[in-house]
């Protein structure tokens, strides 16, 4: 059996309750876990010292396109495989895998996520309404945080009361289709949360930089789930959708160009991004959460009104904080 030990910090990696592979820089396994394992249904003395793409019979080829030469570029690379023939409908799963440099060495962790939760049927996807279909995804990202429901109905209230204020009182000129896709979509602002294993995402204590870097990873898994799924569908669902991807991947972006994943500055921050920016943090400080109590809305605006100019676009931030939030409700 091929061996070679690999470094103390990535076997914690195979602690997490994800199936989890690891690779030297030529994609050699090195080591995966038990959930692993038993997930690809080879023995740990088959895959150890194969190469990642023997796998290649259950995890459709063609996704793994642009794996070599993102991963070369020394960036993470996400992707989801969609199974076909063992279940109705579409099974996703996610994989992400990150290059990590230990002692001037290479390794890739990969780390895999099934999300059964994202199976959708023939019959339920013609009869369902487009928004009931866009908040099973959304909520079935953080399927385990009972709270999400509200946090994400709530972005969407608050966000059309938002846009609506910005229009009706002539601050920006914005279609009525232009607004109705950026609530429509907003839902779908965690959908990459999907990708993110459990064990980082509901970790009760701090997280750790790798930990950080995996879940900063969320807004470009969840670009790739949202292709994914626009591709699988029948029918049109998204027909804008640069507006829901724009806002599944910038909505972590900063107006001072230190937000993730490209550090986008500015009006460089696609507007729907910068909208769901404010509104994403204003409801989660507002709203109670496992780890922490709800923030009065008082505070939450001194939060925002701190943040103008350096988190948040300072033009948009003063108009929500002067017309959108009624301190006395
Ligand atoms: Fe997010």
């Amino acid at each position: 059996m091929y061996e070679r030990l690999i470094p103390v910090e990535l076997t914690y990696y195979l602690k997490l309750g994800d199936a989890v592979v690891i690779t030297d820089e030529n994609l050699i396994i090195l080591d995966v876990n038990n959930q692993y394992k038993n997930i690809t249904g080879y023995k740990k003395e088959t895959i150890i010292g194969s190469p990642a793409k023997f796998l290649n019979s259950n995890m459709k080829p063609i996704l793994y396109k642009s794996l070599r030469s993102v991963l070369s570029n020394g960036k993470s690379w996400s992707g989801v495989m969609v199974d076909i023939k063992n279940s109705p409908g579409f099974w996703y799963s996610f994989i992400t895998i990150t290059p990590i440099k230990i002692n001037e060495q290479i390794y890739y962790v990969g780390i895999t996520r099934s999300a059964e939760q994202l199976v959708v049927e023939d019959n339920y996807r013609r009869k369902e309404e487009q928004k009931e279909l866009f908040k099973v995804l959304a909520i079935s990202s953080e399927i385990r945080d009972t709270g999400i429901v509200d946090h994400l109905l709530n972005v969407q209230k608050l966000t059309e009361k938002f846009l609506l204020t910005l229009t009706e009182e002539k601050i920006y000129s914005l279609s009525v289709k232009y607004i109705d896709k950026i609530i429509q979509y907003s839902i779908l602002h965690d959908i990459g949360k999907s990708g993110i294993p459990e064990s980082i995402l509901y970790k009760p204590g701090p997280l750790t930089f790798y930990e950080r870097k995996i879940i900063e990873m969320h807004p470009l898994i969840g670009v790739e789930v949202l292709h994914k799924i626009s591709d699988g569908m029948n029918y049109n669902i998204f027909n804008d959708i640069e507006i829901a991807s724009n806002i599944i991947k910038y909505h972590h972006e900063k107006w001072d160009g230190t937000g993730y994943p490209e550090g986008l500055k500015g009006e460089d921050i696609p507007f729907e991004a910068r909208v769901i920016a404010i509104v994403d943090v204003f409801e989660a400080l507002v709203s109670k959460r496992s780890y922490k109590k709800p923030w009065s809305k008082k505070d939450a605006l001194s939060y925002l009104k701190e943040q103008k100019g350096i988190q948040f676009d300072p033009f948009l931030v003063d108009a929500f904080i002067e017309r959108v939030i009624d301190l006395s409700k």
